[in-house]
């Protein structure tokens, strides 16, 4: 499988299970990166990025320690994703003039802003070390992810 795929279904209600029993915005975020990359093999890095001001600030993550834990709006898919207000991803992170490394293994991306209105709350990152690795199924599931956690952000 390389990419995620209708049973998800049953992943985004055990997420929505999750945020929900969380105590906390802290508890929710790092349940949802767990089950996130607990269960969908292709997520080699899972994290959330939050806005303080005009910056991305790491919160809770699964995966190698990333040397980018503040990433300026300009910076990055992650910042161009907050700046477009978008979902972005890049099949080829080596052909992406914006992407700052955060692995040498990694191959591709999928950055979705978690927003209340207008306003960017922050986003969802995700990499692979397998290259194209995110469809639609995983903007989906992303996406459907971020709406949960921006009610407990
Ligand atoms: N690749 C991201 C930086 C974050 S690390 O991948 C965890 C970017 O280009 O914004």
């Amino acid at each position: 499988m390389t990419s995620a795929s209708k049973s998800d279904t049953a992943l985004i209600s055990r997420v929505r299970t999750a945020i929900a029993a969380a105590p906390d915005a802290t508890a929710a975020m790092t349940e949802a990166v767990r089950l996130l990359k607990d269960n969908l093999p292709h997520y080699t890095w899972a994290g959330i990025y939050l806005m303080e001001g005009d910056e991305l600030v790491l919160g809770p993550y699964l995966g190698k320690p990333s040397p980018h834990t503040r990433i300026p709006l300009g910076r990055g898919i992650c910042g161009a994703a907050a700046t477009e207000r978008a979902t972005i991803i890049v099949d080829d992170v080596n052909n992406d003039p914006r992407y700052l490394a955060c692995s040498l293994e990694t191959r591709s991306e999928i950055v979705v802003p978690i927003m209340r209105g207008d306003t960017v709350l922050g986003e969802i990152d995700i990499d692979s070390d397998r290259p194209a690795a995110f469809g639609k199924d995983d903007r989906d599931l992303l996406e459907q992810i971020a709406v949960l956690l921006a009610a407990r952000l």
